[in-house]
């Protein structure tokens, strides 16, 4: 654990060679990786041991830097204006181009984005120079923490770096609202109560699964395949090689970075039904298994 300018700059010397780290917002800690980086979010997940992938949100300094990843209409630039930085989330349509990477949006065309008030993460976000995706710094099925003790408690041994910055102000995680299309939804109540009601499609998606709309690619998947067959386009990993491939070297961090990726590229392609070899069923690899159960069901 680490407070002041220096723990700022080693922070973001990790963040940009891809390790994930620890730092507070004004609601709870999170643990911040490169959204422009594959690799270090599927990092996040393995220091989580999250056995899902669900979309992340990405801090961003302000509207500019939102705007270069989401598409902002006037009511949401209004919302953004009235409460940035603040814990408030929008959820909005992903910036057509934008380099996010795919395990940030779990796939999908829309982005969860927020502008944080905590200056701690806000220098992080300067320093760094990149929009951060992160969750919340807990092992999956923890509580979120409020304290760089907690986030010790939960993590220690697994990430190289906490910024210590004290107690958290909020300690409840943002206000989540989706202006996609239609009215805005609230998915998250949080801090900024904008009195809407929660909407019955969205909730906290603590669960997996619980998420409304999760991305799937529109052709039949055909799990644990060690061949392709007829028709069929095959993504290996490991020693199943295919068309594509997870991880031609069985790495389990390479293979959930480019999991969506290598599902809508799959999805484009010429065959009519997309085939996935078997991976191991441990660590990343259990989090990779759920999403494709649920791309195949
Ligand atoms: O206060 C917070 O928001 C904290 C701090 C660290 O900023 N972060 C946080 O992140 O709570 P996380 O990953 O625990 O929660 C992200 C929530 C999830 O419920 C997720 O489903 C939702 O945001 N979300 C993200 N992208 C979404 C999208 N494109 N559509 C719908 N929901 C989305
Ligand atoms: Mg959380």
């Amino acid at each position: 654990m680490a407070y002041g300018d220096a723990a700022i700059a080693e922070a973001a010397r990790l963040i940009a060679a891809g390790r994930p780290v620890a730092v507070p917002t004004e609601t709870v800690y999170g643990l911040a990786a490169d959204a422009y980086d594959g690799a270090a979010v599927a990092r996040v997940y393995q220091a989580k041991g999250r056995p899902s992938f669900n979309p992340l949100i990405v801090h961003v300094g302000d509207i500019a830097q939102a705007s270069e990843i989401a598409l902002f209409d006037d009511e949401s630039r209004a919302l953004a204006e009235a409460h940035w930085p603040g814990p408030l989330t929008l959820v909005l349509p992903l910036r057509p181009g934008a380099r996010i990477a795919a395990l940030v949006t779990a796939g999908l065309a829309t982005i969860a984005v927020r502008a944080p008030a905590h200056p701690a993460m806000r220098d992080l976000l300067a320093a760094a120079g990149t929009p951060l995706a992160a969750p919340s710094a807990n092992a999956s099925g923890r509580i979120s923490p409020t304290r760089a003790e907690h986030v010790l408690a939960s993590l220690g041994g697994r990430i190289p770096l906490i910024v210590d910055a004290g107690p958290t102000g909020h300690g409840l995680e943002s206000s989540i609202v989706a202006l996609t299309g239609g009215r805005p939804r609230l998915l998250r109540p949080g801090p900024i109560d904008l009195g809407l009601v929660l909407s019955e499609r969205g909730g906290d998606v603590e669960a997996p699964g619980q998420l409304a709309r999760h991305y799937a690619p529109a052709k039949p998947l055909r799990l644990d395949a060690a061949e392709a067959r007829d028709g069929e386009w095959l993504i290996g990993f490991g020693a199943v090689a295919g068309d594509a491939t997870l991880s031609a070297s069985g790495d389990l961090v390479e293979a959930a970075a480019g999991l969506f990726e290598r599902l809508h590229e799959a999805e484009r392609g010429p065959c009519p039904t997309i085939a996935v070899a078997p991976v191991p069923e441990v660590g990343l690899g259990a989090a990779i298994n759920d999403r494709l159960r649920r791309a195949a069901a």
